[in-house]
């Protein structure tokens, strides 16, 4: 009978007779260099072995990634791509015009990810149709965080508008304390401009300004008032600012080397990697004004030959996108799952305030991508932008020459 027969056949003859299953295998490129970073890349590198998964790491130093950026495109540009990139905002849908992303929506649709994400982040995840992407988390750009020990002993109060933000940090200064910690790269810079232009212009002028790059936005007064500020801003840094990494500021307010910095919530993954509490070491507070800056990672995944090679790919995209894993990593990172599933009863009272203004903003249509970490515009226009930023920020140019030359450097970047 046909069923014994089967039966019969010895174990090793039939081992032989299927197909080898591929084992997956990921050279995975990111910037997740910094303490925190470390660590929470750590997480995902430990998933990917445990479900059976060799991990290359190709890590790049150098925070907002820029240098990961011109090492992919090195990579790219010589063919040989690596599998799995952290890659974000519109550079997705970029690398996808030049055809060289691989089409994950098989894993996406047998996983339900339209079920349990924001629609606004799935949009981002998407190219034509399909999806090209698999979003960790959601970061928070505009955060002041603050020695809370310092502050006290400065009788200062988190500020609650940029009034009340200069007149601490004009009081730190006269008592001999740095005001605001800040390293030297433009990203860095940029960062700390759209948190200003998102206070001083408010929601819909920010939109305008740095979504659809609105001429009369872009030049208005309301702009000359944010590089006003900038200049203010410029005054509050130690001398030392130029090339500092991002982490090291985040330690000199760690140190009370400094009373605060502006900085996305990656700031907190260092703080909690140094064993210490928010509400009790260090606070956190969004920066004056309405509004909520995202900035979701997300990883995309290169065309690559080998199934070990693509068989990585889509047990990354699996685990990344997995509610454990979101819970885990995130709470590593800073950052809040992209997830909507995922509870928040283990995460602290920082993340807690970033769902709830999530929430709100998105509701009251206030939500906004980050320009300044590539949400928001292709890469020719943020660079536009930042160039003026930065060029401002080092050097004693005024602010309506600032406007002049960002209203110049955006025409001419479309
Ligand atoms: C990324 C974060 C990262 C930060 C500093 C941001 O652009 O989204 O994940 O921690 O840069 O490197």
């Amino acid at each position: 009978m046909k069923f014994t027969a089967f039966a019969a056949v010895p174990a090793v003859a039939l081992a032989c007779a299927a197909p080898a299953l591929a084992e997956p295998q990921a050279e995975v490129l990111h910037w997740w260099t910094s303490g925190g970073e470390a660590k929470s890349a750590a997480v995902l590198q430990q998933e990917f072995a445990d479900n059976g998964g060799t991990w290359t790491d190709m890590p790049v130093a150098g925070g907002g990634g820029d240098a990961a950026m011109t090492a992919l495109r090195a990579r790219v540009l010589s063919g040989n791509a690596p599998t799995a990139v952290q890659l974000k905002g519109p550079a997705i849908q970029e690398w996808y015009e030049e055809g060289v992303l691989a089409d994950i929506s098989s894993v996406a649709e047998a996983e339900g990810w339209a079920d349990v994400l924001p629609e606004s982040i799935a949009d981002h995840m998407k190219c034509e149709g399909k999806w090209c992407a698999a979003p960790v988390n959601v970061h928070r750009v505009d955060w002041i965080w603050a020695n809370a020990a310092l502050l006290e002993a400065s009788g200062i109060d988190m500020p609650q508008t940029w009034e009340e933000f200069n007149a601490a940090a004009d009081k730190l200064l006269a008592a001999g304390v740095t005001p605001l910690a800040h390293g030297g790269q433009a990203w860095q810079d940029a960062t700390v401009f759209e948190a200003v232009a998102l206070g001083i212009l408010g929601p819909e002028d920010f939109r305008k300004a740095f979504v659809e790059l609105d001429m009369e936005t872009l030049k208005s007064d309301k702009m000359i008032a944010v590089f006003d500020q900038m200049r203010k801003m410029r005054g509050y840094v130690d001398a030392n600012f130029p090339g500092r990494d991002w982490n090291l500021a985040t330690a000199m307010v760690m140190n009370g080397e400094a009373a605060f910095q502006i900085m996305g919530d990656w700031a907190k993954g260092e703080f909690l990697a140094a064993g210490k509490e928010p509400g009790k070491d260090f606070l956190c507070a969004s920066v004056p004004g309405d509004g909520f800056l995202y900035n979701v990672d997300s990883f995309a995944m290169f065309e690559v030959d080998g199934e070990d090679k693509q068989a990585g790919q889509d047990l990354l995209a699996k685990l990344i996108v997995g509610p454990k894993f979101q819970e885990v990593f995130n709470l590593n990172k800073g950052s809040i799952p992209a997830r909507v599933d995922v509870e928040l009863d283990a995460f602290d009272t920082c993340a807690h305030l970033s769902a709830k203004d999530m929430g709100e903003s998105a509701e009251g249509g206030s939500l906004l991508p980050s320009y300044a970490h590539g949400m928001a515009l292709r890469g020719a226009q943020s660079g536009a932008i930042t160039d003026v930023v930065t060029a401002h920020f080092n050097s004693d140019m005024s602010s309506d020459e600032a406007v002049q030359m960002l209203a110049d450097a955006v025409a001419n970047s479309m």
